[in-house]
C-alpha cells in the first residue's frame, strides 16, 4: 500500500464493514477495521459486531495473525486506550507487530482517548486520515458524545410534488412496498420511533418492524400528544402490553381519567414542558432508557417542531412518481417562513438509489459545532 487514493479504498472497505453493525453496537461506535501485510496485500478485516464483543482491530489482528507483523492497520476509529468492556486495543496493536496505524477518526470519548500516544511511545507510526465515507460513519457517534443527545433521523414518503398525504389527509401508500420494507427494518434498528397525534389521528400506525426474520432492536413507541387526544382504540394503545409505548403530553393532561385509561393499558406518560419543547424530555428519556438512535415518523406539525429546536440529524426521503399538483396537500415540514432560498435549511445529500418505483434519498443536517 502506498498511494493515498489505496488508504482511501481501504478505509472505505473499513467504513462498509462498520456500517453492517448499525442496531447492534449502539451506544457503541460502528467501527471497522483491514490489516494489510508488510506488501499492502489485503490479509484480514473484522468490525465491531455487537456491544460489549470484541472490537474490530482485535477480531482483524487476531484473524492476520503473524502476518501481520510489519504490515498497517486501518480502523475507522482511533484504538480505544482503556478497559472498558474489554482490554485496550492499543495492546493487541503494539502485540502484533504492525509498523503503521491508519486511523480515520479521534475517538470523542475521553475515556477512551489516548490511543495515538500510547502507540507512537510504542514505536508505531500513526497517522489520521478520514473519508467522505467515514465522516458519514462517525457522525452519530459523536453527536451523542457531545450533546448527550440520541440521533435522530427523519423519514417521510412525499409525492414527486413534495406532498405526504392528500388534503384530505389520505397518505396510504405514497411508497412502494419495497420502500415501506425497508422502512420496516430501519424500526428494527433504532430505540424509539416517534410519531404526532395528528399521524395517529389519520392514519393508526402502529410503528412496530414487522417482516423481519429478526428485529435487531425493540423500538418504543412515542406519541408527541399535548392534549392527550390519542383515543383507547388506536392501534398502538391496544398493542401497548406487547410493545412498549410512551405518550408525551402537558401536565394537565397526567391528571384526566383519560390518562389513567392509558396507564391502564400499559402506556406511559411524560410530562411535556409547557412550552411544547422536545429537547430536554429527549435528552432525559435518552438517558434513562439509552436511546442512541430515534426514527421519527410523523406529520408535518412535529417535523416542524423537530427542525426548529435542532434536533433532526438526517433524512430518509422516498419519493415516488406520483403528482397531486394540490396545494391544500400538506408537505413534510410546517412552521417555517423563510422569504429567500437561501434561508431554507441546507441539507447535505450523503446517498441516493432505487426502491422502484421509488427514489430514496438520504440526506445530513449538518452540526453547527462542526
Ligand atoms: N407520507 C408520510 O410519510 C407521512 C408520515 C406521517 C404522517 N403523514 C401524514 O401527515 C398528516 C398528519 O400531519 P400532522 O402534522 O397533523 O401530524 P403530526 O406531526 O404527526 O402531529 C402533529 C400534532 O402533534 C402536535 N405536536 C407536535 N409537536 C408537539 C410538541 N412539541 N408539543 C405539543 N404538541 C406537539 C401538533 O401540535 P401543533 O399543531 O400545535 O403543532 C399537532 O397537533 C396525516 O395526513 C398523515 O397521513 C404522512
Amino acid at each position: 500500500m502506498s498511494s493515498g487514493l489505496e488508504v482511501t479504498t481501504l478505509m472505505d472497505q473499513a467504513a462498509r464493514l462498520a456500517f453492517r453493525g448499525r442496531g447492534l453496537v449502539e451506544p457503541g461506535c460502528l467501527v471497522g477495521a483491514v490489516v494489510t501485510d508488510a506488501a499492502g496485500n489485503v490479509i484480514a478485516e473484522g468490525r465491531y459486531a455487537r456491544f460489549g464483543g470484541p472490537h474490530a482491530e482485535r477480531v482483524a489482528l487476531m484473524k492476520a495473525g503473524d502476518a501481520a507483523r510489519g504490515g498497517t492497520l486501518l480502523v475507522t476509529l482511533e484504538p480505544c486506550n482503556h478497559h472498558g468492556k474489554t482490554p485496550p486495543c492499543t495492546e493487541a496493536v503494539i502485540e502484533s507487530g504492525v509498523k503503521r496505524v491508519i486511523h480515520a477518526c479521534h475517538d470523542p470519548n475521553d475515556l477512551a482517548s489516548g490511543g495515538t500516544e500510547a502507540l507512537t511511545d510504542a514505536g508505531i507510526e500513526v497517522l489520521h486520515q478520514p473519508t467522505a465515507l467515514t465522516r458519514l460513519l462517525n457522525a452519530p457517534h459523536i453527536h451523542r458524545t457531545r450533546h448527550q443527545l440520541p440521533w435522530i433521523v427523519a423519514k417521510w414518503a412525499q409525492t414527486l410534488d413534495g406532498r405526504i398525504a392528500t388534503r384530505t389527509g389520505a397518505s396510504k401508500w405514497i411508497s412502494s412496498e419495497r420502500s415501506r420494507r425497508l422502512v420496516h427494518r430501519e424500526r428494527g434498528r433504532v430505540d424509539a420511533v416517534f410519531t404526532g397525534i395528528g399521524t395517529v389521528l389519520a392514519d393508526d400506525p402502529m410503528l412496530t418492524a414487522r417482516d423481519l426474520r429478526k428485529p435487531r432492536r425493540r423500538a418504543e413507541r412515542v406519541v408527541v400528544d399535548d392534549s392527550l387526544q390519542i383515543p383507547l382504540q388506536a392501534k398502538i394503545i391496544q398493542t401497548a402490553r406487547d410493545h412498549p409505548t410512551t405518550v408525551l403530553c402537558s401536565e394537565d393532561s397526567l391528571k384526566t381519567p383519560h390518562a389513567e385509561e392509558l396507564r391502564s393499558a400499559g402506556v406511559r406518560l411524560v410530562r411535556l414542558p409547557t412550552d411544547g419543547t422536545l429537547t430536554e424530555v429527549i435528552r432525559t428519556l435518552t438517558q434513562e432508557r439509552n436511546w442512541s438512535t430515534i426514527l421519527v415518523e410523523s406529520g408535518g406539525g412535529l417535523m416542524g417542531r423537530l427542525f426548529k429546536e435542532r434536533l433532526i440529524n438526517e433524512i430518509l426521503v422516498f419519493t415516488s412518481p406520483v403528482l397531486l399538483g394540490d396545494q391544500s396537500a400538506p408537505g413534510a415540514v410546517r412552521g417555517f417562513s423563510p422569504e429567500e432560498i437561501s434561508e431554507g435549511l441546507q441539507l447535505e445529500l450523503c446517498a441516493s438509489f432505487q426502491r422502484k418505483p421509488d427514489v430514496v434519498s438520504v440526506l445530513r443536517v449538518r452540526d453547527p459545532a462542526d
